[in-house]
C-alpha cells in the first residue's frame, strides 16, 4: 500500500529520510544530507498566486548532469497531422503490440488541434504497452492526464510512486520524470497531453463549495527515491520530438520535496455526480473533473469530463443525451460497460471525434429504446465513460486515418432514425 498526500494544488511537503527537507528556507548554503536544491517553475515566476505552479526537490545530483539529447524516432508519437475533417470519427481499440513494447514505445497519437509550441491545445493518445519501462521519460511538452482502461500502472516518479488502475485517473505535471511498470503484463489507456495551462478543478458557481471532485480525493505521493548508480537512459518529448540522453545513474533520486507542482490521481469513483432530479438533462460540463483554461473565461483549453454510474430519474424525458452541434470539439473514449448514447459500435478502448458543430448523438436503437421506456428510476451501473471537450479542432494523424480501426461507416449509427412528423403544412402555405 503506497502512501500519499491528500490534496488539490496543495502546497506538500515530504521527506524519505528524515532530515532531508530544509526548514524555513529554499536553499541553505549546504543541503541538509549533501543534496543538491533544484526548482521546477511549471509557471512563469510572476503569475498571480493562485496560478503558480513549482516545486523544490532536494537530490542526489542536480538534473543538469547530462550530455547532449540526441532525436530518437518517435514511433507512431506526433506523427503528421492531416487536415481536419468535418466528419465524425470512430474507432475501435488499437490492438496490442506484438513485440515487447514499453510505455513510451507504446504512444500512438490520434488526435491533435495545435502545434505544441503555442502553449495552448491538447494532444490525445492511446497507449498501447506489454513491458515495463527500463529508461526514464519525461515530456516538455505538457502535462499528461493519463486515463487507464485495461491493466494497472506502477508510476514512479521523480517525486514518488502513484499506482493507478482502471477506473482511476494520473496527471504527470510537465518536466516530471517517471517510469512505468506493468503489474497486470499489458496495459492499454488513454492520456491527454495538455498543452495549455495546468489542469484545475472547476468553479463550482450556485453548486457550493462542494461536490463533482472533491479536493482532498486527489491523491499526491509522498518523496521516495532510488540511489542507483547505473546506466539510465533518459528520454524527453520535446517540441513534438523525442530526444535520448544517457545518464550513470538514475534520474528519481529526489530525496524531499515541497510545492505545488506534483503528479497526483484521482478515484473517478470518487466522483460526486450531480444531474437533474426533475426533469431535462444538464448539459455534459456538470460531469466535469478537470478543466484548463483558456484567456476566454467559461472556454476551455480542455475540459475532462466523465459519465460515470449513477441513477436516471427524470420525468417526461428524453434521458440520454440528446442530438446536438458543439462548437466545442469532443473526443470520447469508453474505459468500461456501455455508454448510454450508443447502443453498438462505440465499445471499451475505442474513442470517437465529434468536432467543431458536427451532428450528432443517440444513435438509432438508442433513440427508440428511450422514447419508449418506462421511467422509473433506473441505474446506470457498468458504464464509465468521459471526454476530453476543447476548444479548438482536432485533428486526426495520418496513422490514426490509416488504421483498420477506424470505423468506416460510423455515420450509419444514425441511419433508420425515422420520420415521425405528424403536423401539418406550415401555417399560411397554399400546401
Ligand atoms: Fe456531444
Amino acid at each position: 500500500m503506497l502512501a500519499y498526500q491528500s490534496g488539490f494544488g496543495n502546497e506538500h511537503a515530504t521527506e524519505a529520510v528524515d532530515g532531508a527537507l530544509p526548514i524555513g528556507q529554499n536553499t541553505p548554503q549546504r543541503p541538509p544530507l549533501g543534496l543538491y536544491a533544484e526548482q521546477i517553475s511549471g509557471t512563469a515566476f510572476t503569475v498571480p498566486r493562485h496560478d503558480a505552479r513549482r516545486v523544490w526537490m532536494y537530490r542526489i545530483r542536480p538534473s543538469a548532469i547530462h550530455r547532449p539529447y540526441k532525436r530518437i524516432p518517435n514511433g507512431l508519437l506526433t506523427g503528421p497531422l492531416e487536415e481536419p475533417s468535418p466528419n465524425r470519427l470512430r474507432w475501435d481499440p488499437l490492438p496490442f503490440p506484438q513485440e515487447p513494447t514499453d510505455f513510451v514505445a507504446g504512444l500512438v497519437t490520434v488526435l491533435a488541434n495545435a502545434d505544441t509550441a503555442n502553449g495552448t491545445g491538447v494532444s490525445v493518445h492511446v497507449y498501447l504497452a506489454n513491458a515495463d519501462m527500463d529508461r526514464v521519460f519525461w515530456n516538455a511538452d505538457g502535462e499528461l492526464l493519463i486515463v487507464p482502461q485495461h491493466g494497472r500502472l506502477a508510476i514512479a516518479t521523480e517525486l514518488g510512486l502513484l499506482d493507478i488502475a482502471p477506473g482511476e485517473i494520473a496527471v504527470i505535471p510537465r518536466a516530471v520524470r517517471f517510469r512505468v511498470a506493468l503489474p497486470d503484463g499489458t496495459a492499454r489507456g488513454y492520456i491527454c497531453e495538455n498543452h495549455g495551462p495546468a489542469l484545475r478543478l472547476p468553479n463550482l458557481g450556485p453548486i457550493g463549495a462542494n461536490g463533482l471532485a472533491n479536493p482532498r480525493d486527489f491523491l499526491s505521493p509522498v518523496a521516495w527515491f532510488e540511489d542507483r548508480d547505473t546506466p539510465t537512459e533518459l528520454v524527453q518529448k520535446f517540441m513534438g520530438g523525442l530526444w535520448a540522453t544517457s545518464l550513470n545513474h538514475s534520474p528519481l533520486d529526489v530525496v524531499a520535496w515541497h510545492g505545488n507542482l506534483a503528479p497526483y490521481k484521482y478515484d473517478l469513483a470518487r466522483f460526486m455526480t450531480i444531474g437533474t432530479v426533475s426533469f431535462d438533462h444538464p448539459d455534459p460540463s456538470i460531469f466535469t473533473v478537470l478543466t484548463s483554461p483558456t484567456d476566454t473565461a467559461g472556454v476551455a483549453n480542455v475540459d475532462f469530463a466523465i459519465f460515470p454510474p449513477r441513477w436516471m430519474v427524470a420525468e417526461h424525458t428524453f434521458r440520454p443525451p440528446w442530438f446536438h452541434r458543439n462548437i466545442m470539439s469532443e473526443c470520447m473514449g469508453l474505459v468500461h460497460g456501455t455508454y448510454d448514447a450508443k447502443a453498438t459500435g462505440f465499445i471499451p478502448g475505442g474513442l470517437s471525434l465529434h468536432g467543431m458543430l458536427s451532428a450528432h448523438g443517440p444513435d438509432a436503437p438508442t433513440v427508440e429504446r428511450a422514447m419508449s421506456a418506462e421511467l422509473a428510476p433506473m441505474k446506470l451501473a457498468d458504464t464509465l465513460a468521459f471526454m476530453f471537450e476543447t476548444r479548438q479542432v482536432l485533428r486526426p494523424t495520418r496513422h490514426a486515418l490509416s488504421i483498420p480501426q477506424l470505423q468506416p461507416d460510423y455515420d450509419s449509427a444514425w441511419d433508420g432514425l425515422p420520420k415521425m412528423f405528424t403536423g401539418n403544412a406550415p401555417k399560411g402555405s397554399n400546401q
